[in-house]
């Protein structure tokens, strides 16, 4: 089937969002470090995840996708990594426990170091120099040594990508995502947060229920305290991505062995591009990021190309429309991934369709906005006869003031508070809270309306 592809067959296509280096002989040295360096996740974890969003894909598990919009090399520290995982647990938690499914937890860390640029110069008093293209690339300071395209930082972003994961198998190895001790990742803001009861009544309906099972069974609930997590990247810098590219023992194909996921995004999703040309070889699950501009022939022909063979749990599609373009944009596609009989998992990224700019000109998302989105999401799908498998968010573990609006009323002159963020303005812990509890709301009344329909037979 990908006789004619090989890791690097995309340098043969039209390759966007790629960076110009200065010097092609310390690019290639690094490359071929990279590509000596051992692999960051295994095959067998990336065959898993693929057959756990095989079962997403008809409703039976529900992906939760999330983190930074872009990591920063000064960010690989232990708490921000930690209070990353927390949130995730904890939206997890909540989701399991209203939503009455089965959570596939990724990332998006340990490698989400590149970003694509509207424009390859940024000017700034008279003065052009290259974009910020992620920490991967180059450093966001506006001087000529800090912007030039450092090949170095390839292997610098490798290690953290490294040093991030290791940290959070050991606390996953270590019990830290123990249900029987949600305490352990509880974050201490949840104390004050305006959802601090209602995440708390959670947490205790958990721990009766196990309690009640253990009693039951005799014996200490199986699985409960081990919990699998995945990492996911947008797979844009494609030396990068090509130098982590593997065969691997006893299985057949190739495998990126940067990320469990790796995703196109919007803007390089070109089906004749350099971007779709690398994606279609790799084994790993992928996602393609969706948006106002996708036309069903173009989505159809990314599924031809990326998944050929029609493998459940291959394609997550990743849609991203707006709360004002949803309504429009997002049936149409379903129908013509229905009538082409695909089976793909679809995710709402509620994110990026939904950025404002305040009077100030702060980069800022509404809470309001993001929840209409997800819960359009819903709806569409429900009337369809598909299913919503799940949510991609931009979020941190941290008390940031990026996005407006939730339980606390984030205005808008409070975003100078605690606004972090060099790209795109990330929900904080409370607000990623909040929107899990809702999610989770809305999933029950899903199962109540499903059960509803379902005849009952005396
Ligand atoms: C992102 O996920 O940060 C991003 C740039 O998304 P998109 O490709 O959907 O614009
Ligand atoms: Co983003």
């Amino acid at each position: 089937m990908y006789s004619d592809w090989t890791p690097d067959s995309w340098q043969g296509f039209e390759a966007l969002q790629q960076p110009t280096y200065d010097d092609p002989y310390a690019l290639e040295a690094a490359v071929d470090r990279l590509a000596k360096l051992p692999p960051l996740v295994t095959s067998w974890e990336i065959e898993s995840l693929k057959s756990q969003l095989a079962d997403a894909c008809t409703g039976g598990r529900f992906l939760l996708q999330g983190g930074d919009c872009a990591e920063v090399f000064e960010d690989c520290e232990s708490n921000i990594i930690a209070n990353k995982l927390k949130i995730l647990l904890q939206m997890s938690l909540v989701l399991v426990h209203s939503g009455k499914r089965r959570v596939i937890r990724v990332g998006r860390f340990a490698g989400q170091y590149a970003k694509p640029r509207s424009a390859d110069f940024e000017k700034r008093d008279g003065q052009s120099l290259p974009s910020y293209r992620g920490d991967l690339v180059n450093a966001l300071e506006f001087d000529p040594e800090s912007r030039r395209p450092d090949p170095e930082r390839l292997i610098r972003g490798y290690e953290r990508a490294a040093l991030t994961l290791n940290f959070i198998r050991s606390l996953i190895d270590g019990g830290f995502a123990d249900l029987h001790h949600p305490e352990y990742w509880d974050l201490d803001f949840v104390r004050h947060s305006p959802k601090a009861q209602e995440y708390r009544e959670i947490v205790g309906g958990i721990g009766d229920s196990l309690r009640f099972m253990e009693t039951l069974a005799g014996r200490q609930v199986g699985e409960i305290d081990r919990v699998d997590f995945f990492s996911s990247h947008e797979g844009l810098h494609l030396l990068y991505e090509q130098a982590q590219t593997r065969r691997v023992p006893h299985r057949s194909g190739w495998y990126n062995l940067a990320a469990h996921m790796p995703w196109i995004g919007m803007r390089t999703a070109d089906p004749g591009g350099a971007h779709v040309e690398y994606f279609r070889g790799i084994e790993n699950p992928i996602g393609i990021k969706i948006g106002p501009a996708m036309t069903s022939d173009w989505l159809l022909d990314l599924a031809k190309r990326i998944n050929p063979d029609n493998e459940p749990g291959r394609l997550v599609l990743i849609h991203r429309f707006g709360h004002e373009s949803i309504a429009d944009g997002l049936p149409p596609l379903i129908e013509a991934v229905e009538k082409a009989e695909q089976k793909v998992v679809w995710c709402c990224d509620p994110m990026h369709g939904n950025t404002v700019k305040t009077q100030v000109g702060l980069k800022t998302r509404r809470f309001d906005h993001i929840m209409s989105e997800v819960e359009q999401a819903f709806d569409i799908h429900s009337e369809l006869g598909t299913y919503l498998g799940g949510i991609h968010i931009e979020l941190t573990g941290d008390d940031v003031t990026e996005c407006t609006g939730g339980a606390r009323g984030l205005s808008d002159d409070a975003l100078q508070q605690r606004y972090k963020t060099f790209v795109d303005p990330r929900l904080n812990y409370e607000q990623s809270l909040e929107l899990a509890l809702r999610v989770g709301q809305r999933m029950a009344r899903a199962n109540i309306e499903a059960l509803m329909e379902t005849p009952v037979v005396f």
